[in-house]
């Protein structure tokens, strides 16, 4: 792992020491340092409740949220990838609380409340379906600035195999009645069930990396949502970087990018799997009290059970 670095904590660093690298520490205390309105897309799942923590770790729902949002461009886009722990036999409906919070507390837009839909479940325990979805929660600071809507064949359940539809009748100059037809489009915006595989190293394209992380989500579920909600040029955070996977998409699509992870073992994935071409890995977690002051000026599958 990279530690070196031209700052020393506590003192103002240029976005050029986040910007394309991944600050292994504490999410909120990492954001801290960061200018206001520097990030234009965060894409980021949470641990859920406790299921899971990845060492030992901990984190702060609201004071990250408090974070993010500031941190967050107005017309900017939080993408909260989350799913709930049964507890004593009960969903703990966490991610509705968050959910809430963002908007009630935050002031955020619930912009879209979007289902990751695994395509090939895990088992689930007896007495209930397999638990096939999780909620891709889009939030936005205001109207999204960016949307680069998916399209997908139009899905034709009657077989209707026209192009053209009638809209309605109407005479011409001569009196004679003359259909009006619109064009049907063949393209047109993909629902909001997204459907990914996942398991058996499905989730990452570069299979070395699909078992290195114990909740790693669909590089394709990154992608569309990085294509999806930014441009290219655009700065793309994950607070809860794991092992790099939303920033390897944003990296393929052109976007800058800045990963925050509090495991060294899992910065140390990351950064591999980026480094693949180039890396800068940035250590914080010697120097709780970075402080980032300036604004950034470059531009730069689950599996998960989190
Ligand atoms: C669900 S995983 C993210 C996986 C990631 N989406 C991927 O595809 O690899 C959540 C990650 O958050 C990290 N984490 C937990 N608490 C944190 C904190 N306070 N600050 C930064 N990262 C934290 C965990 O170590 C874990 O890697």
């Amino acid at each position: 792992m990279t530690t070196e670095s031209p700052t020393t904590c506590g003192a103002a660093v240029r976005s050029s020491d986040w910007l394309g690298r991944i600050v292994c520490g504490d999410n909120t205390e990492v954001l801290s340092g960061f200018p206001d309105a520097c990030i234009d897309l965060v894409v980021t799942s949470p641990p859920y409740d406790d299921l899971r923590t990845y060492g030992g770790h901990s984190w702060n729902f609201e004071a990250l949220a408090a974070q993010l949002v500031r941190v967050l461009k107005p017309g900017g886009v939080i993408v909260w990838v989350v799913a709930d722990a049964t507890v004593n036999g009960s969903e703990t409906l966490t991610s509705m609380r968050q959910a809430i919070h963002f908007k009630d507390v935050c002031g955020l837009n619930v912009h879209d409340t979007m289902t990751y839909e695994k395509h090939n479940p895990p088992p689930t325990g007896s007495g209930r379906y397999y638990q096939a979805w999780e909620y891709m929660m889009v939030l936005s600071k205001g109207k999204p600035k960016a949307f680069n809507a998916i399209l997908e064949p139009r899905r034709n359940v009657c077989g209707d195999k026209r192009t053209h539809r009638v809209k309605g009748f109407e005479r011409d100059k001569n009196g004679n009645v003359q259909k009006k037809e619109y064009h049907i489009r063949e393209n047109v915006p993909r629902r909001n069930v997204w459907s990914y595989l996942v398991n058996g190293g499905s989730s990452a394209d570069d299979a070395m990396f699909a078992h290195a992380h114990p909740a790693i989500f669909p590089i394709a579920l990154a992608k569309d949502h990085v294509a999806s909600w930014s441009n290219p040029g655009d700065v793309v955070l994950d607070p809860f970087a794991g092992s790099g996977t939303t920033l390897k998409a944003a990296k393929e699509l052109n976007r800058q990018w800045c990963g925050i992870e509090i495991n060294p073992e899992y910065c140390a994935i990351a950064e591999a799997r980026l480094s693949q071409d180039v890396l800068q890995l940035e250590t914080c977690a010697m120097r709780p009290n970075v402080r980032f002051s300036d604004s950034p000026s470059g531009s730069g599958e689950s599996t998960k059970t989190p």
